[in-house]
């Protein structure tokens, strides 16, 4: 298909293709057989009908999403899905080609058709020209947006250049370019879209150890417009002085405060030091340096408030982890205590005493030398346990208010449910201790219903069993 694509812009048919490429596009005829470049006629069967004449099936064309089937008053048809497009073919990293972006000659939408998903290209997974890149890397990728940007880029002599395929910067795309260098250029459109996917790209880069520098174009809206406007030199210089990712971010920090003002100077410092918060130790003092001297403040009092910042930054990740443990807890916790089932008398007790000590906080100085969260047989109870006896330990409250942050909703309505019951208790400390001793008991027996309760000593016997008798028995 792409031989077919490339070898009709030398016929009367592809007139239009070829001059969108070497006058809409001023590109040069040794870069389209470079890339192979094309043009798909404005007709529904001709590539169809060329690739059957060659062989191929019309199922076969459909799987490689070069046609497209119909079905109409019972009829099966099939029609190329490229028509009346210039065609760039994909390569992959072997030179094959995988797949085809197709452009409209004019502005109507959508501008371009791209090979859907099919066994030989997934969306996501190839990075456009990598396969001309690789060899002329150095250590170095530019990253663009845009096919044409790419092409544009090799033919002013910028063999480097590679883009990500209609989809912003895939982990998986990322991981490709560090096999091939250990510096990426991001080089997108000066639009705010494009500066947006700068930052997304940024994201996905920084799990990488890659280099990162950010190439900030002017006088164009893409390296295309820049390169076809002033030439190679300029962009060579763009490149050249490109940021590195921390001096890219100080820079939209900066944006356009005015540092002459001591407002515009205290503004800038607050948003350059959450840029500086995650630098690593070097960076931070190299930048905190620079700053300081820039705008005549104390390299110390920016360290202190680049200090201040990372500890806000971390308070607030461990909120958002605990959030997620939460979380992650009530989708576990939906089905409450599966457990009260096959340990009731456990269970019973268990919910006792968490009631009980809902309602009097002050009866845990009475239990918590015998008894710890690991002695509830529940695992929800157990959990529950953990959870109170962790505030009760350190004096906290647990008033229900207090308890939203460490419990999930499932959790503490169960909480309420416990303490309601409890108030109906006539002699709290007594069934108090008396369920701990019955829980302590039950704990005893299941872990010796295994072994064998002959084995155990006298005295172990005794304790046991005046635990068993002393616990009022069902207890809801
Ligand atoms: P651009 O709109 O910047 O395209 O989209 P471009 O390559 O610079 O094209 P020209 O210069 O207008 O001819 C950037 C990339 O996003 C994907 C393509 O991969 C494109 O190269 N894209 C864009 C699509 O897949 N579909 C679209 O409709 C638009
Ligand atoms: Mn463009």
């Amino acid at each position: 298909a792409a031989k077919f694509f490339h070898a009709n812009l030398k016929t009367p048919e592809g007139q239009a293709g070829r001059e969108y490429w070497l006058q809409k596009r001023r590109l040069d005829p040794r870069t389209v057989t470079h890339f192979g470049l094309g043009y798909a006629q404005n007709s529904w069967t001709s590539l169809r009908d060329h690739l059957q004449a060659q062989g191929f099936t019309y199922e076969e064309l459909e799987a490689a999403n070069l046609v497209r089937r119909n079905e109409k008053n019972g009829r099966t048809s099939y029609y190329d899905n490229f028509r009346h497009r210039v065609m760039v073919p994909i390569l992959d990293l072997r030179g094959n080609v995988t797949a085809f972006g197709g452009r409209v000659l004019d502005d109507s939408k959508p501008k371009y058709i791209n090979t859907s998903d099919t066994l030989a290209y997934k969306k996501g997974h190839d990075i456009f020209a990598l396969h001309f890149a690789k060899n002329t890397a150095k250590g170095r990728l530019i990253l663009c947006e845009g096919y044409m940007d790419v092409i544009a880029l090799h033919q002013y002599g910028f063999t480097q250049a590679v883009a990500c395929l209609g989809t912003a910067l895939t982990r998986e795309q990322a991981q490709l370019l560090t096999r091939y260098c250990g510096e990426v250029v991001l080089c997108y459109d000066a639009d705010e879209a494009g500066q947006k996917a700068v930052q997304r790209a940024l994201h996905v880069l920084e799990q990488t150890n890659l280099k990162i520098r950010v190439i900030r174009l002017h006088g164009g809206k893409d390296p295309d417009e820049v390169l076809n406007t002033f030439g190679a030199e300029r962009f060579r210089q763009l490149l050249e002085s490109a940021a590195n990712d921390i001096e890219y971010q100080l820079l939209l920090a900066r944006g356009s405060l005015d540092l002459q003002t001591p407002a515009g100077k205290a503004a800038y410092i607050k948003e350059a030091a959450k840029v500086l918060g995650w630098c690593s130790a070097v960076e931070l003092d190299i930048y905190a340096g620079r700053l300081g001297q820039e705008l005549e403040v104390d390299k110390q009092a920016i360290l202190l408030l680049v200090q201040k910042q990372r500890k806000h930054a971390r308070l607030r990740h461990e909120q958002e982890k605990s959030r997620e443990l939460l979380e992650q807890r009530r989708k576990h916790n939906l089905q409450v205590d599966p457990e009260r089932e096959t340990h009731p008398a456990a269970a019973a007790a268990e919910e006792r005493i968490l009631g009980l000590l809902l309602k009097h906080p002050d009866f845990y100085r009475k239990a918590r030398d015998k008894l710890t969260a690991e002695d509830f047989v529940t695992r929800f109870n157990r959990q529950l346990a953990e959870a109170l006896f962790a505030r009760l330990k350190n004096e906290q409250g647990v008033t229900p208010e207090l308890l939203t942050g460490a419990l999930c909703q499932n959790e503490l309505d169960e909480c309420m449910r416990m303490l309601v019951h409890s108030e109906e208790v006539a002699n709290p400390l007594m069934e108090f201790e008396g369920c701990v001793a019955k829980l302590l008991a039950e704990k005893t027996l299941a872990a010796h219903r295994q072994t064998d309760l002959a084995q155990l000593d006298d005295e172990s016997y005794a304790a046991l069993f005046a635990g068993l008798k002393q616990a009022p028995d069902g207890v809801f």
